[in-house]
């Protein structure tokens, strides 16, 4: 193996996870393409060298120094066809793609329809990636959320008001539910729990009787909007409510220890694995235990279970 090409998602870790795979390549004496702009990059032949130097300074950065962009062109079999012909025109031995269940997907794809030498890393803020324990980039979207949520109980606190707070999670309520359980957070509406709105508005407002006056909930924004839960609170108890939507400063910020860690071990596996000659597969903790998945197993839905992490979060409130 004489040449690499890494293809990344956005989140805190990947640089990290990028400064690892450049540096193990260079110990072996691979050299190392970086793809800019995700499979548009790949699509349009947008490479960089990369080597030792040029990774230096990011272990400490959030975003990916390479760029990203959601290619959906690379479901169409002409765009797929272009990239793998980009591959083979630059002499690219094998591929490491680091992001989440798209891009993981798109590098399944890869491997086994082309036959392409690729391994992926999990990485999204959602770790929603099949018998992954934690996905680059969970742990920072956890505590970013985490910190904005502290700032805002001392208002909720303060005021004593109900606040609805909207957190990432498009169809996994991860965020959610750690940000409640680390943050102390009354109630929790995530897409994989149905929740009896007319029931927790009875227990704000028996709550509310009691002196119990100050209430934070958070909503994972695949759930409901935090804006639509706030008018049904007002509307059903007559209490006031303010929302807040946290956002994109979730998938951003510097990445914790525990990120960066992670993509340091990630990064080093992926190139050695690659370099040894597997394909369609994805490197993770797995069981704490670094592994390999493979990538058609990764993609499939996430098995959670969140029933304990909720009844707990319902007790200690
Ligand atoms: O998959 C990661 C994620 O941040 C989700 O939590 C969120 O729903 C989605 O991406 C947002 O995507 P975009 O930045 O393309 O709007």
């Amino acid at each position: 193996m004489k040449k690499i090409g890494i293809l990344t998602r956005d989140c805190a870790g990947v640089n990290a996870t990028i400064r690892s795979i450049v540096r193990t390549a260079d110990n072996f004496g691979i050299e190392t393409i970086g793809i800019l702009k995700g499979y548009d990059g790949l699509i349009d032949e947008l490479f960089i060298d990369l080597d030792e130097r040029s990774v230096s300074g990011i272990i400490n950065k959030g975003g990916t120094i390479l760029k990203t962009s959601r290619a959906k062109r690379f479901y169409k079999e002409e765009w797929q066809k272009k990239a793998v012909e980009n591959i083979k025109k630059n002499n690219i031995d094998g591929l490491i793609v680091i992001g989440g269940n798209g891009s993981l997907t798109a590098a399944h794809i890869l491997a086994s329809k082309y036959k392409i030498a690729v391994i992926g890393i999990p990485a999204t803020i959602d770790n929603d990636i099949n018998m992954v324990d934690f996905t680059i980039g969970s742990d920072t979207a956890v505590n970013v959320a985490l910190d904005a949520l502290d700032k805002i109980r001392d208002t909720a606190t303060s005021l004593e008001r109900i606040f609805i707070v909207e957190v990432m999670g498009r169809n996994c309520g991860y965020i959610a539910l750690n940000v409640a359980l680390a943050g102390g957070c009354e109630e929790v509406l995530i897409p994989e729990k149905d929740i009896n709105i007319d029931n927790m508005c009875e227990e704000i407002e028996k709550g509310n009787e009691k002196g119990k006056k100050s209430w934070i909930i958070i909503v994972a924004e695949g759930k409901a909007k935090a804006a639509d839960i706030a008018k049904t609170i007002t509307q059903r108890t007559n209490l006031e409510t303010r929302i807040a939507v946290l956002g994109h400063i979730q998938r951003g910020g510097r990445p914790t220890s525990i990120d960066r860690i992670m993509g340091a071990n990630l990064g080093n596996y992926a190139l050695n694995v690659l370099k040894e000659g597997l394909s369609d597969h994805c490197v993770c903790f797995n069981n704490k235990k670094l592994r390999t998945i493979p990538l058609d197993e990764a993609i499939k839905k996430k098995d959670c279970d969140f029933e304990k992490q909720y009844r707990l979060i319902k007790i200690l409130t």
